[in-house]
């Protein structure tokens, strides 16, 4: 229930169910509209290859259309709640459903289309009477793929750790990968996240102390490696160093250059997110997707100038990284990542602060920062100092050898996640916190007390997606993995969900049931809340043969149903059927 004198409840929606369906669910009263799927051109003019659903579709063809696995996405408006750019991830690639026969005969020119595939789509929106549309062709769209220069901005930019055969300035890098979370700035631009890049290198049979600690193993997922040279590290091994930043693109400028922007440190970021302190500067925090990594904040040393975008041009470049310790007393501090204080020394193998963004986790372990669950979206809540944070789980939390529990990340082999938020001190800019957790995931039902969730409302596992949105309302979106979903612990949570949360009294309720095998990823409104945009990620992703492409049509035709050839990620277009605001 709510304090007494605050506003009415804010979940205005009746709950939906869980599902196991290979469908989306919304509440009555709502309408969830398909745009945007995987292959659609993008809309630049005189280039609109149209999607071949044998996936067939060249590298030159797949670098003009939205590729695949849409994850963060943000709504631009052009013309209010009418007419917009979206600006969205395409986090990584299903081989088997990106080519005809998978991975067989894998080459060069594979390589170069699962490249194409990759990145962040800009594309131009418009409300029509018969629901939201593509505007194609538009001079706005553009796609940012694993091969498109970037510029390299902040301590990193030049340094001798960041040269290449290629690129012997440091300055100038090919592409943006695994990007997962978007965030925006308040000069008007687009931050996404290079989160779990490692996979895409291959490190030969002698990996260093250094490629260890971040993930780099002998051979990568990718397979990359085998047909690029750039991502064989024992040819290359600082191309490896070029990845892991938070990227910076100006969607209203289709003659801009993205830029890498290291002052805010290199981990596997799922994303960040910009919050403003009194006196005007930028605040960004950002996490990782990895188990036992880190939140870092970085504060501008600069005031935000009008002007837009180029005003701000290098606003992200200058500042003081940080990195979050929790303690057990609720309490918790911001550690300056700063070279030449503490440890950040050369001795430890820190030459310049370059070498301390580049190396932000060996920093932040010499610093005793808190190793965290997974911590993937953040989200700042509107009016005041709490960020929110998910945890989305850790199940080698407690186990031999690894970290133990601790008071932020409270339950051994975490399996379904957690929320944590925690209160700034005055300011954005504040060395120190109070924190607590808003909510423990998982079923109440669940037999193990770890995971038992302690949810008021509807129950879920593993917290992803997270947003608030501009009423005021917390959305969770989750991504249980298609290998754990509907058994053991969540065998009452159906598949991967939505759901909204009232902070104020911390109600949490399912709004939306996604298709098989998928992960719900990405939320986005129109200035008036009126419509929600949300990815629906990877349907009929299941633990299998990538190189048998027909396997996933076993277990999800979303969204082209009866005349699917192949599951495709795509963006849903959420309205009230009376054009009320979403969640209210
Ligand atoms: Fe890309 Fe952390 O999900
Ligand atoms: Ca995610
Ligand atoms: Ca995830
Ligand atoms: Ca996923």
């Amino acid at each position: 229930g709510c304090a007494a004198g605050a506003a009415p409840p804010r979940l205005g929606f009746i709950g939906v169910p869980t599902s196991s369906a290979d469908t989306v669910v919304v509440p009555t009263g709502y309408v969830a509209q398909v745009i945007a799927p995987w292959g659609e051109p993008v809309g630049v003019a005189g280039a609109m290859p149209p999607w071949r659903p044998d996936a067939s579709d060249t590298a030159a063809e797949q670098a003009l259309q939205l590729g695949m696995h849409h994850d963060g996405i943000h709504y631009f408006p052009l013309d209010g709640a009418r007419r917009g750019l979206l600006v969205m991830n395409h986090e990584y690639v299903d081989e088997g459903l990106l080519f005809p026969d998978g991975t067989a005969g894998w080459n060069a020119v594979k390589v170069a289309k699962a490249q194409a595939a990759h990145g962040i789509s800009v594309v131009e929106v418009e409300r029509t009477a018969d629901g939201w549309r593509l505007v194609r062709p538009s001079r706005f769209a553009r796609r940012f793929t694993a091969a498109t220069p970037f510029a390299v901005g902040g301590p990193a930019a030049g340094h001798a750790l960041m040269r290449t055969a290629v690129d012997p300035t440091g300055t100038r890098i090919l592409g943006t990968l695994n990007n997962c979370a978007a965030g925006m700035t308040p000069w008007g631009t687009y931050l996404s996240g290079e989160e779990n890049w490692a996979g895409y290198f291959d490190g030969g049979p002698v990996v260093t102390a250094d490629q260890r600690r971040w993930g780099l193993r002998a051979t990568g997922w990718a397979r990359w490696g085998d047909h690029d040279a750039r991502f064989d590290a024992t040819q290359h091994p600082n191309e490896f160093h070029r990845f892991g930043w938070v990227v910076e693109v100006d969607p209203m400028d289709p003659t801009s250059t993205p830029v890498k922007r290291t002052a805010l440190g290199r981990a596997a970021h799922e994303g960040a997110w910009v919050a403003v302190t009194k006196d005007n500067r930028a605040v960004v925090y950002s996490g990782e997707d990895a188990a036992f990594e880190y939140i870092y904040k970085f504060v501008s040393r600069d005031r935000i100038a009008p002007g837009g975008a180029r005003a701000n041009a290098t606003l992200l470049d200058h500042g003081t990284l940080h990195v979050a310790r929790f303690d057990a007393d609720g309490t918790g501090r911001w550690l300056p990542l700063v070279h030449g204080q503490g440890p950040l020394v050369p001795a430890n193998g820190f030459a310049d602060q370059g070498e301390v963004v580049i190396k932000a986790r060996q920093a932040a372990d010499l610093l005793g920062a808190t190793k965290m669950d997974r911590p993937e979206w953040l989200a700042i809540e509107p009016g005041g100092t709490t960020v929110y944070c998910t945890l989305t789980n850790n199940t080698a939390r407690g186990a031999p050898g690894r970290p133990g529990v601790d008071a932020a990340n409270p339950r051994a082999q975490n399996t379904m996640g957690h929320i944590i938020r925690w209160t700034e001190q005055d300011d954005f800019d504040a060395t120190t916190f109070r924190w607590n957790h808003l909510l423990l995931a998982g079923d109440p039902a669940n037999a193990r007390a770890e995971a038992k969730g302690t949810i008021r409302g509807d129950a879920f596992g593993c917290p992803d997606g997270l947003a608030f949105d501009p009423r005021g309302l917390l959305w969770i979106q989750t991504d249980a993995s298609s290998s754990t979903l509907g058994r053991g612990e969540y065998a009452g949570l159906g598949n991967n969900q939505m759901l909204a949360c009232d902070v104020t009294s911390g109600e949490v309720r399912r709004f939306l049931t996604g298709p098989v095998g998928c992960e719900i990823a990405g939320a986005a409104f129109t200035p008036d809340a009126t419509t929600m945009f949300v990815n629906v990620q990877h349907p009929g992703e299941t633990p299998r043969d990538k190189s048998d492409p027909a396997d996933p049509m076993r277990f999800s035709r979303w969204p082209d149903g009866a005349k699917a050839t192949r599951p495709r990620s795509a963006t849903l277009a959420i309205r009230r059927s009376d054009g009320g605001p979403v969640g209210g």
